[in-house]
């Protein structure tokens, strides 16, 4: 392994971008308790969360129905806690996660244990670009990691010739857009700020959260190992403005492309995260399915689509030109 270079910034050296990025996500592990305690995100609010992420977990067991008999085998790249893993054996996948957290593969492991599955799951701490799997699988998954690889393109080509057997699928789902979409900023924003309505808001734990000065203000500096922020890679891949949808359509044949949450995720951090009043949390709470239905059915419009949240594609390699 090449020694990380501790005088240069980690954007500019690999390695020690790497071990920030490792640090970063066993701090992650280790504060999880106050992140669920005290949510700056819904994907901390284990019953939103659920509601969200629906649509797309619906996506997810359809393909691998659909495709139950070519799938026995897959890697999950930067598994975290090992979550899709556990779905995926519990339908007699043989699932493997790597992540590069110990903390994490030891909760996954442990997570493994508890459910009953651990001899249809293995779990390896280590960086993907240098683990050598025994053999290759029939499916490569991403649930958010792959925009934490630096040098994104080479870690992709890296694994889908090392990991993916040739007729192999891929299933990734990863952020489709760095931002929300520019009416649903306005339209946050210009309720924000309604004398009505700006006290309602926890105007000050956003502000801290985000490392803003003013709500219409950029985003702020926020320390690296913030852990209510991004990660230190996940910084770098953002910064390079790589359009998914464009690099996967253009290296891989797209099976299915599908598009979630124009809306309900970042309206949810408003009316929900951050809202002081338990009326309007419990209204929202109840009208979720309904403003996840909407954006998923808006999704299916192409015009909306560059702005949707998260992007799910399933793939397979582009056939050899005959
Ligand atoms: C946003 S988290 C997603 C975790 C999980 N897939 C989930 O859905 O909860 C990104 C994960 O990618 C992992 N990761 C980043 N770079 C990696 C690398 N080079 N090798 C293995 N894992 C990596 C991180 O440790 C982190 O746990």
């Amino acid at each position: 392994m090449i020694e990380p270079n501790r005088d240069a910034p980690a954007s500019q050296d690999p390695q020690r971008l790497l071990q920030k990025e490792a640090q970063f996500w066993d701090l992650q592990e280790e504060k999880i308790d106050s992140l669920y305690a005290r949510p700056h995100d819904w994907r901390f609010v284990p019953k939103i969360a659920e509601k969200i992420i629906q649509p797309r977990v619906d996506t997810l067991l359809r393909l691998l129905d659909t495709h139950k008999g070519k799938i026995k085998s897959l890697v999950d790249i930067g598994c975290g806690n090992g979550w899709l893993c556990h779905a995926t054996a519990k339908r007699g996948i043989h699932s493997i996660g790597i992540d590069l957290s110990p903390k994490k593969i030891a909760t996954a492991r442990r997570m493994a244990q508890e459910q009953g599955i651990a001899d249809r799951c293995e779990f390896v701490a280590g960086d993907v670009m240098t683990w050598a799997p025994k053999h290759k699988v029939d499916l490569l998954t991403s649930h958010g990691s792959l925009h934490h690889f630096p040098e994104f393109q080479k870690a992709l080509d890296h694994m889908v010739e090392h990991h993916l057997k040739p007729d192999g699928l891929m299933l990734f789902v990863e952020p489709n857009h760095e931002g929300m979409a520019p009416e649903v900023a306005q339209f946050l924003l210009k309720y924000a700020q309604h004398p009505f309505w700006k006290r309602f808001f926890d105007i000050e734990f956003y502000l801290e959260v985000t490392g803003k000065k003013t709500l219409e203000g950029p985003e702020g500096a926020v320390d690296e190992m913030n852990v209510r922020h991004e990660s230190p890679a996940g910084k770098e891949f953002f910064g390079e403005h790589i359009e998914l949808d464009a690099f996967f359509s253009a290296h891989f044949d797209v099976i299915e492309r599908h598009f979630y949450h124009y809306f309900s995720s970042h309206a949810t951090n408003a009316f929900y995260v951050f809202m002081k009043s338990k009326l309007i949390r419990g209204l929202w709470r109840l009208a979720l399915p309904w403003i996840v239905r909407r954006d998923t059915r808006l999704l299916r419009d192409p015009k909306y689509q560059q702005y949707a949240e998260d992007g799910l594609w399933f793939m397979r390699r582009k056939a050899p030109p005959a």
